[in-house]
């Protein structure tokens, strides 16, 4: 946590921030690339261009806010049905942020993780992959799970698999939590928040399972335009709520 950093947007944006009350986990919905680059008069691939850009800020905005897991939709199971080209687009943008953002992310600690069906992705964006998560493995301020390939029944789905291996006496006592070590987001805490740009009120079919108590925040901000105020702003607003996790409130 860097309280220069929080005590400056602080100031500028006139919100009061509580670092006791940060969100452990934030989960995000990249979405609006594709308008966002309509309305400049360029093509869809200049906004994912511009997108990454926005992921990197933002990694490095929640690292400084203090965020430990921060898991983001880069590439959902239902995005290979857009055009070839843009799905061609992603697919070179990503291995381009595996090569180049390596050391900007190994000095700011993060380290990288795929969840979402890895053995889908085409060989170059895998060898390219492979290389930033065991390069980053060490690394301990962040978690920076990328979902590439990734769809939350999906990802319940396998789960059902590993356990229906399971021994039936295991089965029968499995408890939610035992289940929540079989999804690909084992050993982390749940997303307290889900941020969703562009104005969409949707889930997407991301973390399905993972989000049942999470606060929602949605705003009309494009993702390319998500900066670190943006950021802020939502944590702020995470802050302000009160979650009761189906009990009663303590006031
Ligand atoms: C949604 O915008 C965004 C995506 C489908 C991809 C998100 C990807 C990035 C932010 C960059 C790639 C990430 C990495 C790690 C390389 P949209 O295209 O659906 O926008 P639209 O709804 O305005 O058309």
């Amino acid at each position: 946590m860097d309280m220069g950093y929080i005590d400056e947007f602080a100031a500028r944006l006139g919100l009061q921030f509580w670092p006791e009350r940060v969100p452990r986990h934030v989960a995000i919905v990249m979405d609006g690339n594709g308008r966002w680059a309509r309305r400049q008069g360029l093509e869809r691939s200049a906004g994912h261009r511009r997108g990454v850009e926005a992921l990197e800020n933002i990694v490095i905005g929640c690292r400084k806010l203090g965020v430990e897991y921060l898991t983001v939709y880069a590439f959902s199971t239902e995005n290979w049905s857009r055009p070839k080209a843009e799905v061609g687009t992603l697919m070179n943008l990503l291995s381009e942020f595996a090569d180049k953002k390596l050391n900007r992310l190994k000095e700011n600690h993060v380290r990288v993780q795929v969840i979402g069906d890895f053995a889908g992705l085409p060989l170059l964006q895998r060898m390219a992959l492979k290389h930033l998560m065991e390069a980053t493995a060490v690394e301990d301020k962040l978690v920076l799970n990328l979902a590439l390939n990734y769809g939350g029944r999906a990802d319940i789905l396998q789960a059902v698999k590993k356990a229906a291996a399971l021994p039936p006496a295991r089965l029968q006592t499995m408890t939610e939590e035992d289940f929540a070590g079989l999804l690909q987001t084992a050993g982390q805490p749940e997303p307290d928040l889900l941020i969703r740009t562009s104005g969409e009120l949707r889930l997407s079919n991301f973390l399905l399972w993972q989000l049942a108590y999470a606060e929602f925040y949605f705003t009309d901000t494009l993702w390319p335009d998500f900066d670190e105020a943006e950021l802020f702003r939502a944590i702020c607003a995470y802050q302000g709520r009160s979650r009761r996790f189906g009990a009663l409130s303590e006031e």
